[in-house]
């Protein structure tokens, strides 16, 4: 099971900024033996990836080479600033099919793992097409709602399942062990969540009640 904690622009987040949560996350991960990995913001990897002994994931990479690339998520920088992984094509950060395709491909060719989110059964299967090590489910209109998806879309869950030829994750809503627990048995193999852990009040206890089932 992976649980990828999504920090998006949280800012400094209400547990005490990115290093904080990511702390609470190696700790976690350490002390049930689940692997709970965070994605801070780019200009936080670095940091993070020093400071921690959390397992640190990318939110985003751009698919292009070294060279003359402005504003652009180099795949190779992030592996370098201690990322071993990436998400791609959040509904937040959307691309192109050839440019997830291309940005698949160049986090693999870097050495990292690599998480294609998408919005429902035809986007999974494309995305699958890609051979992300993961696909993720995500209804955009659950995303920090607290309305689970595993529980309220179930068949959104199911859907991706069924079409995907790589392990599948799903999120938006997921905040306790209850969600993740529906998630796998819908046949999910981990989840993607941010305001559960990022917003609560504390954090810790979010993430230990996640793995409690
Ligand atoms: O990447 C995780 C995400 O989009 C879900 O967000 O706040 O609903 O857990 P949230």
């Amino acid at each position: 099971m992976l649980i990828l904690v999504n920090l998006k622009t949280y800012a400094e987040g209400t547990g005490g900024g990115a290093v904080r949560i990511a702390e609470l996350c190696a700790e976690a991960s350490e002390e049930t033996g689940e692997r709970i990995a965070v994605a801070p913001q780019a200009a936080d990897l670095y940091r993070v990836s020093r400071e921690t002994d959390a397992e640190v994931w990318a939110q985003h990479v751009d698919a292009v080479e070294p060279g003359s690339n402005t504003g652009h998520a180099l795949p190779e920088a992030v592996r370098g600033a201690g990322a071993v992984g990436t998400l791609i094509n959040h509904s937040e950060r959307r691309l192109t099919l050839a440019d997830a395709g291309g940005a698949v491909e160049w986090a693999r060719e870097v050495g990292l793992e690599t998480i294609v989110c998408s919005n429902d059964a035809s986007t999974s299967a494309a995305a699958s097409e890609l051979e992300p090590d993961y696909v993720a489910i995500e209804p955009p209109e659950l995303i920090g709602t607290g309305i689970p998806v595993s529980r309220a879309e179930p068949e959104i869950v199911e859907g991706a399942v069924a079409v995907s030829d790589v392990p599948v994750l799903c999120g938006a809503g997921i905040s306790t062990g209850e969600d993740v627990e529906a998630a796998l048995s819908l046949g999910a193999e981990g989840v993607l969540l941010a305001s559960g852990v990022v917003k609560a009040d504390e954090p810790g206890e979010a993430l230990r009640d996640l793995v409690s089932f």
